[in-house]
């Protein structure tokens, strides 16, 4: 098997699974220094010995109380994919490779400081990064109003209900968290799509908040399509792309 450049090797030291195909894994190795909301990649060989890699985000803050070389990813079992169904198939004590130096720009430093409202829009595994994080001091501190929106085809997919409860209860008022169903009806979960519900208002009447271009902030993270139809929405309402050289309202990373 050829050598894998960058990629330092780890233990698998927890197995959470969620659903029928999405699991959390806690790694722990010894790779460079990351901040909340970026990414690594892992990587594992396939049957012919050939390295399989891909990025995950880290759930965790890097400041978490064990240490920032255990880290937390959340992954969907892709059908048919390559490497997602065979981190699955992991054990706790597996081997398993992590990318040496993390990366993304999807984190605190990155807004612009007059940002007071903080506007986190994600679906399916995309809300990892986003955990991370919350889990920061500065993002306790630092905004007025953090908004978490989480969207998904299943309620059973509306993962770490427990660290969402522990972070509203940090945030004393601060943190507004909401889910939304797309597949399922559910009595007190909203239904729909992200841009839809940002269309119509009805996204800002369920979190009573309206974003405005002084205040607002937008991270848009998770599958493509949604950040595509999303980022044309808030364009439609007057919001600007942030660039580091021209500060706007909104920033997205894509999954695929
Ligand atoms: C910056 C970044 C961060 C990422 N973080 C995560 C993460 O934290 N957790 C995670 O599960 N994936 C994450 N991904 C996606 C991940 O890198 C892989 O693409 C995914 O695990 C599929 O790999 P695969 O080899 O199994 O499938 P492939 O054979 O590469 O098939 C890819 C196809 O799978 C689908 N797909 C890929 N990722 C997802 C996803 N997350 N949710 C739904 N459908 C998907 C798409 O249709 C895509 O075309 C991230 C991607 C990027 C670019
Ligand atoms: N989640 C499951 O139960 C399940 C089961 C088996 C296999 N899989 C596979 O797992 C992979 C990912 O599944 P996933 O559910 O995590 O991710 P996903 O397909 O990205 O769905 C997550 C959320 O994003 C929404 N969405 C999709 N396109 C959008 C758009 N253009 N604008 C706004 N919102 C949009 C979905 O709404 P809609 O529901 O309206 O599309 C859903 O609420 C896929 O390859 C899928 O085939 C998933």
């Amino acid at each position: 098997m050829t050598k894998l450049n960058g990629f330092a090797k780890g233990e698998v030291i927890n197995y959470k699974q969620w659903t029928d195909n999405e699991f959390s894994i806690t790694v722990k190795s010894e790779i460079g220094p990351y901040v909340a909301g970026q990414f690594t990649k892992l990587a594992l060989p396939d049957e012919n010995g050939n390295w399989l890699r891909r990025a995950y985000s880290f759930v965790n803050s890097p400041n978490h109380k064990l240490g920032s070389n255990c880290m937390e990813f959340l992954i969907i079992d892709v059908p048919n994919g390559d490497l997602s169904p065979k981190l699955g198939q992991l054990h706790l004590g597996d081997e398993i490779y992590v990318g040496e130096k993390p990366s993304g720009f999807m984190t605190l430093a990155e807004i612009p400081e007059t940002a007071t409202n903080l506007w986190l829009l994600s679906t399916g595994t995309a809300i990892g990064p986003f955990l991370s994080m919350l889990a920061e001091i500065e993002t306790q501190t630092r905004f007025d109003n953090v908004i978490l929106v989480h969207a998904v085809r299943t309620r059973q997919e509306l993962v770490y209900q427990d660290l969402i409860e522990k972070f509203k209860q940090d945030y004393t008022g601060k943190l507004t968290y909401l889910p939304i169903v797309s597949r399922e009806k559910h009595q007190h979960i909203m239904s729909g799509r992200i841009p839809d519900l940002l269309k119509d208002g009805g996204l800002m009447q369920a979190v009573n908040l309206t974003p405005d271009t002084e205040s607002s902030f937008f991270y848009l993270c998770g599958n493509p399509a949604m950040v595509h139809d999303t980022r044309d929405v808030l364009l439609e309402l007057g919001f600007q792309k942030h660039l580091r050289r021209s500060a706007g309202h909104f920033s997205f990373e894509n999954y695929w």
